[in-house]
């Protein structure tokens, strides 16, 4: 079946590649566990989320909530409350929550299905201000009566931590993770009945150890999210391909996983997306110069380094060690006005520039860089070598 191709887009569950154990995975861990998704920014977490949202399993009923653009505890409250109250299965079991301040019970029993969801959560900023711990905190633990267990999903959390540390200070950062964790336990490490699945691209364990506080999510059970397995990425690029009238020498297919290698998703839809754009392509067998070239002038062109930006950048909490190569790669990689590249119909391409191309593939090593610091986002503890 052919695939749209979506780079940067989030995928329909339909749509994803290769993810089937990994979610099978988290929900057999989520009988007994909540999970916290790590991996680099572009792995796939959000696709995943995606697929646990619109097809959940096992008597699990999901809320969605991003946080990435929330800087204050207050705000991911009434986040968090506008979320479950979007769902009218627990919009109803919200209004039978007792010890909860008039004006909120009135906004969520009379008033809350005439409004559009986005001024939800605004009105409901507005109505639980300073008691937003006490408040949130009431609605959420009234969720163990669901018939369902409630699964909250929440994208880009360690970003949200981040925010409030650089906004309010540390001293709140720390405040909302004992929030957090309180609201998770009933008594000490005895789980409660609904169950949370986190999701970050940004180094968690960094920012816990900033903040002095590296426990305070040690209950997530962590589950990376990784590069495709061979066969699952041969299974995205044919169906990429197909709904593009795409084709592939054997030798420029093996020589487009060389370059991509390890295989994330993004980078497939990405390069696939980039030899579309070139007109002279369409509907001949691409051959390795072909697929070289549109690397070298395109994913190693400029945009490549917009997007390793990320990488350098403090928030990625990637410090100076692994961005930095990652930077001094695609720096140091050609551009077509400074290497004089030229375009496939022009290139008297040999077999033997070609090999040392391939060799020379700084981003292939960057792409393997960026496995290991996949891996390094699912280690728990600080690693010695401290490289994360
Ligand atoms: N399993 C997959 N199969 C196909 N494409 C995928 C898959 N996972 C991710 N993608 C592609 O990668 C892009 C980034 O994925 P996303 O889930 O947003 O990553 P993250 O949340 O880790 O930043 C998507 O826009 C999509 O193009
Ligand atoms: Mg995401």
């Amino acid at each position: 079946m052919a695939t749209r191709s979506i780079a940067g887009g989030v995928p329909e569950p339909d749509e994803l590649f290769g993810r089937e154990h990994v979610i099978n995975y988290i929900w057999e861990q989520l009988a007994g566990n909540n999970i916290f998704l790590v991996a680099p920014r572009r792995f796939g977490k959000t696709g995943v989320m995606g697929h646990l949202l619109k097809r959940p399993r096992g008597g699990h009923l999901p809320v969605y909530l991003e946080v990435e653009e929330l800087h204050d505890s207050e705000r991911f409250g009434a986040a968090l409350i506008a979320a479950l109250l979007e769902q009218s299965t627990l919009r109803t079991m919200v209004t039978r929550a007792k010890g909860l301040p008039g004006a909120l019970m009135d906004f969520i029993s009379n008033r809350i299905q005439h409004i559009k969801t986005e001024v939800v959560e605004i009105e409901l900023r507005d109505l639980v201000k300073d008691s937003w711990e006490s408040v949130t905190r009431a609605l959420i633990l009234e969720m163990e009566k669901a018939d369902e267990t409630v699964l909250f999903i929440i994208d880009e959390f360690p970003q949200f931590i981040e925010n409030v540390a650089r906004k309010h200070g540390d001293e709140t950062a720390r405040a909302f993770l004992q929030w957090f964790r309180s609201l998770r336990m009933r008594q000490k490490d005895v789980l409660r009945r609904y169950r949370f699945v986190l999701g970050g691209s940004t180094s968690i364990d960094m920012i816990l150890r900033r903040l002095d506080v590296p426990d305070k999510l040690n209950d997530f059970f962590r589950v990376p999210i990784e590069a495709l397995t061979p066969e699952a990425a041969e299974d995205l690029l044919a169906s990429l391909s197909s709904g593009y009238n795409l084709r592939f020498s054997n030798e420029a297919r093996k020589a487009l996983f060389d370059l991509i290698s390890p295989s994330v998703p993004y980078f497939l839809q990405w390069f696939v997306s980039q030899l579309r754009m070139e007109e002279n392509l369409k509907g001949k067998e691409l051959r390795v110069e072909d697929v070289t070239d549109v690397y070298q002038r395109r994913v190693l062109g400029p945009t490549c380094r917009a997007y390793f930006d990320y990488y350098r950048s403090a928030s990625s909490g990637m410090g100076n060690r692994g961005n930095g190569r990652l930077w001094r790669s695609c720096r140091r990689s050609p551009t077509p006005r400074r290497a004089g590249y030229r375009t496939a119909s022009s290139m008297t391409s040999t077999a033997r520039r070609e090999r040392k191309m391939l060799r020379a593939s700084s981003l292939t090593r960057s792409w393997r860089t960026w496995k290991r610091i996949g891996m390094c986002f699912s280690t728990p503890e600080p690693t010695s070598t401290g490289f994360c």
